[in-house]
């Protein structure tokens, strides 16, 4: 597996791990996030229980794993938290795990002893250090009822979770973990959102939210990342596309 460094100032730091070339076929691709701080890391989407040993492998090679003070779920997919059970066996038994009030009961059918930190609809502000605030954004049916996104306001990064996220073919693999070329990748990410997000007066308030902050970095938990003027082209292009196309299907 990949991993790319997103920022670096003294002891924080922000990885991206993805594009396992060990990942079975059948398998949707990933991009699981560390963000550092000191000796403290937080997983977001720490990914399915399919590619947790190449995740642990890539992981322990930048930092003990005791290191992991606590995993972000965004939302109930099995490709961001099936893997639940297996971080926990390996992590510290008090490790923090966040994710919505609305599916913590769900996410216990991936782990039943797991004990959850339920994020409010509003949101949720919380140190990873005494030196770094992380802010939990609201991002509800973008595509989930209850999701979530992480705001890094140091680093000036995003985590978009299933938000920019692009299925790039087998046969034309990217030879970056970063977007080079946004127009060719619109062709990637196009059919993702059109089906996968249901809601225009959600995406409208999720974008009147995000712009107003300093975003160098958005990062989603499928495909390319987006940096510098790419960040404000994902934005514009999503503002007006047409969303919830699986809608016309009961229509007919
Ligand atoms: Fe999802
Ligand atoms: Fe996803």
């Amino acid at each position: 597996m990949k991993c790319v460094t997103l920022f670096r100032r003294d002891d924080h730091c922000w990885q991206a791990f993805g594009q396992d070339p060990e990942k079975p076929d059948r398998i949707i691709d990933t991009n699981q996030y560390m963000i550092r701080s000191g000796d403290s890391a937080i997983l977001l989407d720490p990914g399915g229980i399919e590619v947790f040993p190449s995740m642990l492998a890539a992981l322990t090679r930048e930092i003990p794993v005791e290191h992991v003070k606590a995993l972000f779920i965004s939302h109930q997919d099995p490709d961001i938290g099936s893997s639940l059970p297996l971080w926990r066996r390996v992590c510290q038994p008090d490790i923090d795990i966040y994710i919505s009030w609305l599916w913590e009961s769900f996410a216990s059918h991936f782990d039943r002893d797991a004990v959850f930190t339920t994020i409010p609809d509003e949101g949720l502000e919380v140190a990873l250090s005494p030196s770094l605030r992380l802010r939990f954004l609201p991002a509800h049916y973008l595509h989930s009822s209850g999701n979530f996104n992480v705001y890094d306001p140091q680093a000036r990064i995003l985590f978009s979770g299933d938000i920019g996220a692009a299925l790039i073919p087998r046969d034309r693999p990217a030879d970056s973990l970063f977007v080079t070329d946004f127009n060719r990748h619109i062709g990637y990410m196009e059919g993702f959102h059109r089906r996968w997000m249901p809601s225009p007066p959600a995406r409208d308030a999720w974008i009147a939210q995000v712009s107003k902050l300093d975003i160098d970095i958005l990062a989603p938990q499928h495909g390319l990342i987006f940096k510098g003027d790419d960040v404000k082209r994902f934005l514009d292009w999503f503002a007006t596309l047409e969303i919830g196309s699986g809608i016309a299907a009961m229509n007919r």
